[in-house]
């Protein structure tokens, strides 16, 4: 088939095309018709006229059903209340696909159903946009990290370890062994660090978590960039600089779809602004206190109430650094002067997106790490190799995850974390 795309020929005006699309609402007065259409790319209009397309076919077309796949010929003609600021003049049709009682209509659904037919969803105008924004983010993470010399290594999926901790663990059998679904690639990322210098990953992690919330997905997918030779603080400027740059990525290519998302670009744009404020979490506990919060006490782990508090403090971005030991994972450095604390933050998102960023140093000393290890009830034996890690040219080294979908949820704008991945995992959603 020899179709064109309306985001070729938007630049064609005068010109006759032909492009497959499919009907997505249509609307008709007396002797003209417009077709609302996608091709997969844009949404646009079609006009139809009797008088051009005579008397069957604009019967036909004037009543098609929502979703019919076309292959329609047209004329591109300016339409300057259009988006694209095209329109298609329909000078004839053929139907490919017929469509009948398609079940996502332009009236109101609720959740549920809307997540149940997420097959068709994935269709819609704003869910397109919210994956338009995601692919953007996915391919400046290459560019960022290859421009700044980086490798990309893959860490598999199928472990024996439990780097995040072991009660959020998808078990599988692996033959006659236990299994695991990936949490984390970072343990083999640091590996690969020792080897490569600076290494990132970006893949599926799987959290069993019996979390219902907004940022919580079951199957999510992770950027974790590991370097050797670098300290916390340095970590922290590739951190910062990495989000700057996604941000300004997603401003420059994705203008349609934060248009249609009603994204307020203003603010957008005042994320570029480097450096992000810092906060230590001691200092973000007082924060707390001083205003009002007597639910949380030094020591514990910060609630979403308290993450979205602390961001819209400084309406930017915000790391919260050195967070007590005993809720942070055992693979991270203490702190100078501190045994009570480690080398380690969390970028938290501004307007109430929470935590998108967690990363550390790492510890290098073998027999702390080890004690570290033995402390939090792992089996040493499995860890056998990481350990080796540090008797081999250990050296100081950092890293970081970010989660992809709060990422997108919250540069696009979006209230839920389940719309920025094409089929998202939830307690209890596997279907479609
Ligand atoms: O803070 P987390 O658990 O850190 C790690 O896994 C480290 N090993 C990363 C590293 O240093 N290499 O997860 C990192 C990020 C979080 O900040 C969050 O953005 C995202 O992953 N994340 C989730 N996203 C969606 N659903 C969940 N259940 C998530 N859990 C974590
Ligand atoms: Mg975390």
């Amino acid at each position: 088939m020899d179709l064109t795309t309306m985001k070729k020929a938007k630049d064609h005006v005068g010109e006759l095309v032909k492009i497959g699309v499919w009907v997505t609402n249509r609307r008709s007065s007396g002797k003209i018709a417009f077709l609302q259409l996608r091709d997969g790319v844009f949404y646009f209009q079609g006009v139809l006229l009797k008088s051009e397309v005579g008397e069957d076919l604009f019967e036909e077309l004037k009543n098609i059903p929502q979703e019919t796949a076309l292959i329609v010929e047209g004329t591109v003609q300016k339409n300057d209340r259009s988006p694209i600021g095209v329109e298609l003049l329909i000078k004839s049709a053929e139907v490919l696909g017929g469509s009948h009682d398609y079940p996502i209509t332009p009236k109101d659904h609720g959740i549920d159903f809307l997540m149940d037919h997420r097959h068709l969803w994935l269709r819609s105008h704003k869910q397109h946009a919210v994956l338009q924004i995601r692919n953007e983010i996915i391919k400046a993470t290459y560019d960022f990290f290859y421009d700044n010399g980086f490798i990309k290594i893959d860490p598999p999926i199928l472990t024996g370890s439990a780097p995040e901790g072991t009660s959020e663990l998808f078990h599988t059998e692996y033959f006659d062994q236990d299994a695991y679904l990936s949490q984390s690639g970072q343990l083999y990322m640091e590996a690969a660090a020792m080897a490569f210098g600076k290494v990132f990953s970006f893949g599926p992690t799987f959290r069993a978590e019996k979390s219902k919330t907004r940022r919580h997905l079951i199957e999510f997918w992770m950027i974790e960039p590991e370097m050797a030779f670098t300290n916390q603080d340095q970590s922290i400027k590739v951190q910062e600089e990495y989000i700057a740059y996604l941000v300004e990525a997603v401003l420059e290519h994705c203008q349609p779809a934060l248009a249609i998302l009603e994204r307020d670009q203003e603010l957008l744009k005042t994320y570029t602004q480097l450096p992000y404020p810092r906060i230590s979490y001691d200092d973000a506990i007082t924060l707390l206190k001083d205003n009002g919060f007597d639910d949380i006490e030094w020591g514990d782990d910060f609630g979403s109430p308290h993450e979205t508090f602390i961001a819209n403090h400084f309406s930017k971005p915000v790391f919260i650094m050195n967070y007590p030991k005993a809720i942070k994972p055992f693979y991270m450095k203490a702190a100078p002067n501190r045994d009570d604390v480690y080398l380690c933050a969390d970028l938290i998102a501004p307007e109430g997106y929470g935590e998108i960023i967690g990363g550390s140093e790492r510890e290098t000393d073998f027999d702390q790490l080890l004690a570290n290890i033995k402390a939090k009830g792992l089996s040493v034996e499995e860890y056998g190799w990481y350990l080796d890690l540090r008797k081999y040219g250990s050296v100081p080294h950092s890293g970081f995850g970010l989660g992809l979908e709060r990422m997108v949820t919250w540069l696009s704008g979006t209230e839920h974390v389940r719309e920025a991945i094409p089929f998202p995992r939830l307690l209890h959603r596997l279907y479609p």
